[in-house]
């Protein structure tokens, strides 16, 4: 049987995170040429990306992962309005990366979230069947974004880590789960500062202490502590969990082929 991978790629990795709406292409690019490997090694592969500075902008500044809100938000837009623009910029993301998968001859199909999922957080409804209807060969490719939610709330935020954790959990048969990283290696014992030695853990059980680093001013996911968390949900299900630093080139490839690779791999008792 063919193996299966579901990889994340991370906000961090494919946008400069506080720059509004601006991707790396350079790594875009590079990542979409390091999947094609994965593919031609008989890899069946499902795609999760982040949002960045396509999504975490607009939704703090309009409180979209807290759902309707009575309350005045400044800005020319409502919040019906600023649900509508963000599920656009995500489009406009993902437009990039489909792009880039073309480029290499990667045959890839994109479901939207807001066109499948209803709710936020693990528990989210969905319509799973999608992913297992897809033919040997074909990346699917889904990503963040605005959902819709059950009333009072309406709408929210749906974090490709949770996406990744089910996606392992409903497709049963995943191998690895890959979460690519912008700028560490993996996860650290300490928030990285600048002109400090960072001490990476290559392995990380439920119990070790870390103190992730998560930028609250901008990020309406959960960042380093969430992609954990999942990480741990994903595990749990005989699957190998692997957190890397995407921008050092062939660590992507490496970690989707369960080669030895710098980063930390969760472990499970
Ligand atoms: C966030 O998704 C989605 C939106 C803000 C619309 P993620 O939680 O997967 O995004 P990153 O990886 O942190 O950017």
């Amino acid at each position: 049987m063919r193996e299966r991978v579901v990889v994340k790629w991370g906000g961090g990795l494919i946008t400069e995170k506080a720059e509004l709406k601006t991707a790396n292409h350079s790594v875009i690019d590079r990542l979409a040429a390091e999947l094609t490997e994965v593919v031609n090694n008989g890899i069946d592969v499902v795609l999760v990306h982040g949002a960045g500075s396509f999504g975490h902008l607009k939704a703090k500044q309009y409180r979209l992962a807290e759902g309707r809100t009575e309350e005045e938000i400044e800005g020319p837009m409502t919040q019906d309005e600023a649900v509508t623009a963000v599920r656009n910029d995500m489009i406009e993301l993902n437009d990039h990366i489909m792009a880039a998968l073309t480029a290499q001859e990667i045959s890839a199909v994109r479901l939207p979230p807001h066109d499948w999922v209803h709710g936020t957080g693990l528990d989210f409804e969905a319509k799973f069947d999608l992913f297992n209807s897809a033919p040997s060969g074909i990346v699917m490719v889904t990503f963040g974004d605005v959902v819709s939610r059950d009333a009072p709330f309406d709408f929210g935020i749906l974090s490709g880590d949770d996406l990744v954790a089910r996606l392992v959990q409903e497709l049963h048969d995943v191998k690895r789960l890959v979460f690519a990283m912008g700028g560490v290696d993996g996860v650290l014992r300490h928030a990285p500062k600048e002109g400090e030695a960072q001490e990476l853990i290559e392995r990380l059980n439920p119990d070790t202490n870390f103190t992730g680093e998560h930028a609250t001013e901008m990020d309406v996911t959960g960042g380093i502590g969430l992609k954990v968390k999942r990480g741990f949900d994903a595990a749990k299900h005989e699957c190998d969990v692997m957190l890397i630093n995407g921008e050092v080139p062939g660590r992507f490839t490496s970690a989707c082929l369960g080669h030895e690779v710098i980063g930390t791999r969760l472990t499970v008792p």
